[in-house]
């Protein structure tokens, strides 16, 4: 099969809320990213995500949209992203926009219109539904906590909202919401844009009759149960052949609670669908086994290691796999799966980038990430922006699972805004992020971690993911390479290879501080280190804290 150019990239994703600040105002803005993708041009990464820049009220910061086709007034203007679009491609950066149309905002034309009465042209635009027994028509529950249903006076109904009560669901079995959404996808492709990264696109069918389910510890029916609806396939092709197969796009759906055999469907490399989904078992691999994502983080490194290798060999030759550790929704993977000291800060960052790059399918780099950002050292929940890591604290809470201060503590370990903190650009005030108050605090942690000071330091983690990227436009053997995990028990070591007809790569990850005897195989004996973390040689039959190796044989 012939390669696509996505199979080749790594992608760049920008929050542009915390960003860079032109104006002064706290909010990360359009001119502000624009003054930096030389930047990202420099790192290397060819792509750029956006999260959502759309006109919003912002209850989930963007991610509920009152207008697809305008920009968000915090923002800029659409003459301002014409100027970044512009300016992106003169780089050769592309731009691949975030969809969220699983839901609109509350304050969408569509939805006004909806809720003023039930014969309204716009009534089936959502999903609204009478009460059950004085109550929700179900027992769902939203993500963000509380019931997934909100009941509206206006019409005496209910509407229902997998996320904030500002969120509601729009109805894709109707055809002309489909419609709708085709045509603004249209229309921002033929402004140029080079693909979209679709929000939970995986809950836009939604289960026949939309039955009641098992109450999980909130007592309530998880969200999750929504994934993979009936038309879920049968919409998406249709997408595909009205919008996306007439260009040449990066599509990623964000698909949570996707399955592997689900993803074969999303994700096949026949092109019927998308190009790459973002799955989430890797990413529940440290969730506690009762209470979910919200509570203490339960690290389990044979998990981790059997979902990735499930991954990487099921979905070879089928399909295409995305690979992150980090992005807007999930804390920062230096102190969730490295180490936070300083004498091992870098080297983790570094050893979690080895072992995420030399997969196979597409590595996205969340903003920072690159520098080896870690979460911000939280004090008080009345810090917390994040409407998801409050809610659910707020629901275990109230149900006595949780007091303030394991509250506190588990916001440290896990809410989002972890990685909305702002980018750390140098060591000055508010880390070069902005003149003004900053929206969420800037880590104190930007006087040692800023981007000022690893651009221009060889041995940085930023110089390192330039080693990475690189490597992956020129070595066939990291894009196409099949995939075996060594030592699938060991809980410390990361060990696999990737093979592509002679070549090989050994990729050795120490996911631990403590120093481990681990021998090369024979038949890597000898063979050329493509990449180290160290900057001295290796020690045979070792490896050392946080260490990373990579060798490569049977190179021509
Ligand atoms: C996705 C987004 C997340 C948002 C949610 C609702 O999971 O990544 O940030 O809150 O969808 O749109
Ligand atoms: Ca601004």
């Amino acid at each position: 099969m012939e390669e696509k150019w996505w199979q080749r990239s790594v992608v760049y994703q920008i929050y542009p809320r915390s960003f860079q600040d032109s104006n002064g105002d706290g909010i990360g803005d359009l001119p502000g990213i624009t003054s930096r993708l030389e930047y990202i041009r420099d790192l290397g990464t060819d792509t750029i995500w956006l999260s959502p820049i759309y006109k919003s009220p912002n209850d989930d910061n963007g991610y509920d949209i009152s207008d697809y086709q305008d920009i968000m007034t915090e923002f800029g203007t659409m003459a301002d992203f014409d100027v970044m679009l512009e300016k992106a491609h003169s780089l050769g950066l592309k731009i691949v926009m975030d969809l969220v149309v699983n839901h609109s905002s509350d304050e969408h034309k569509w939805f006004v219109e909806s809720r003023s009465s039930r014969d309204n042209p716009y009534r089936d635009y959502y999903i609204w539904r009478e009460g059950k027994n004085g109550g929700a028509p179900n027992n769902w529950g939203s993500c963000f906590g509380g019931s997934a249903w909100k009941y509206d006076e206006q019409t005496d109904m209910y509407f229902l909202h997998l996320f904030s009560k500002k969120q509601p669901d729009l109805n894709w079995d109707n055809p002309v919401v489909r419609d709708e959404v085709f045509n603004m996808m249209d229309w921002w492709l033929q402004k140029g844009i080079d693909g979209f990264r679709m929000d939970v696109i995986s809950l836009i069918s939604k289960p026949e009759g939309l039955p009641d389910g098992e109450p999980g510890p909130t007592g309530y029916a998880p969200f999750l149960l929504t994934a993979n609806g009936p038309h879920e396939h049968e919409y998406l092709r249709e997408m595909n052949r009205r919008v996306l197969s007439k260009y040449d796009l990066l599509t990623v759906g964000e698909c949570a609670g996707v399955t592997l055999e689900e993803a074969k469907n999303y994700a096949n490399l026949d092109g019927s669908e998308l190009s790459m989904v973002f799955q989430f078992e890797h990413m529940d691999a440290d969730f506690h086994p009762v209470y979910g994502r919200y509570a203490e983080q339960c690290k389990n490194l044979p998990r981790l290691k059997a979902t990735l290798a499930r991954w990487q060999k099921e979905l070879d030759g089928v399909a295409w796999n995305s690979l992150y550790w980090d992005n807007h929704d999930q804390p920062r993977v230096v102190s969730r799966y490295g180490s936070e000291k300083p004498e091992y800060r870098e080297l983790s960052a570094k050893m979690l980038a080895t072992c995420l790059h030399m997969m196979q399918g597409t590595p996205y780099v969340y903003q920072g990430e690159e520098l080896g950002m870690t979460n911000y050292p939280w004090t008080s929940i009345d810090q917390i922006n994040d409407i998801e890591s409050l809610g659910n604290y707020r629901d275990l809470h109230a149900r006595g699972y949780m007091s303030e201060e394991q509250g506190v503590a588990m916001m440290r370990q896990r809410s989002r805004d972890n990685a909305r903190t702002p980018m750390q650009w140098d060591d000055g005030p508010n880390a070069g992020f902005s003149s003004g108050t900053p929206w969420l605090p800037v880590n104190p942690n930007h006087t040692v971690i800023n981007a000022a000071e690893q651009v221009k330091r060889p041995d940085s983690v930023f110089c390192f993911y330039q080693k990475l990227i690189r490597l992956r436009r020129e070595l066939d053997v990291i894009v196409h390479g099949h995939f075996e995990l060594l030592e699938p028990e060991d809980p410390e070591l990361f060990i696999y290879t990737r093979t592509l007809g002679d070549e090989g790569l050994l990729v050795m990850c120490n996911f631990s501080e403590n120093a481990r005897d681990w021998a090369v195989p024979a038949d890597y004996a000898g063979a050329d280190v493509l990449l180290a973390n160290y900057p001295t040689p290796a020690e045979s039959g070792r490896l050392r804290p946080w260490e990373a190796i990579v060798l490569r044989k049977g190179a021509k």
